[in-house]
């Protein structure tokens, strides 16, 4: 089994720490993490030479990661919710992705998907969340990707707001939800 986590924020903050919890439930030998705050990514140009070739024409860090996502069985999509969406970290990665699209490469794979905000769960602001996992599910089912569990994580604005909240159990329940799935 072979799982690619994917933390959307470059702050050290909650993605992060819902990430390395929800990752907790895999052997080290079955999670491979690409921190989207570590490593070099160029925005997707639309140049749309991946519909021809399946192959994106800028080398990164990313670019050599691609081999491994596409030979994943699932996947941790984790991101801060901004402005309602995702984050730009995330979206650029998922523009990446576009390699992948013409092929299927990604049909049936399974995966989480972790969000997290500072919009109080019971405010008027609340469906912000919402909004903000409701993108990656957009991603997901353009891709072709089975959403096994989704976790929204409220009221979290500073870094460390979400280490004492019940939603790092909800990474852990959501994560052990997908390893049933691919036994
Ligand atoms: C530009 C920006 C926009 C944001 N927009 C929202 C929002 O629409 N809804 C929300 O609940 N939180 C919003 N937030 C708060 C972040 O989602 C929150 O601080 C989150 O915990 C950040 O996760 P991180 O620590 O992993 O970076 C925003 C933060 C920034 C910097």
């Amino acid at each position: 089994m072979k799982v690619v986590a994917v933390v959307g924020s470059i702050r050290r903050g909650n993605t992060l720490k819902m990430v390395q919890a929800s990752c907790s439930k895999f052997l080290p030998e079955e999670i491979d993490i690409i921190d989207l705050g570590k490593i070099q990514i160029d925005f997707c140009t639309g140049c749309l030479y991946c519909d021809e070739t399946q192959k994106c024409n800028i080398d990164d860090d990313l670019s050599k990661l691609m081999d491994k996502i596409a030979e994943a069985d699932a996947y941790i999509f984790a991101t801060p919710v901004r402005w309602s969406l995702l984050s730009g970290e995330m979206k650029t990665f998922f523009d990446r992705l576009n390699p992948f699209a013409t092929v299927g490469t990604l049909n049936g794979k399974k995966c989480i998907l972790l969000t997290v905000g500072q919009s109080e769960k019971e405010s008027e602001d609340a469906f912000s969340i919402d909004l903000g996992l409701k993108s990656m599910e957009f991603f997901c089912e353009n891709a072709g990707i089975d959403v096994i569990d989704e976790v929204k994580a409220y009221g979290c604005l500073a870094e460390n707001d979400i280490t004492n909240s019940s939603y790092l159990e909800k990474c852990y329940k959501a994560a052990e939800k997908l390893r049933n799935t691919l036994l």
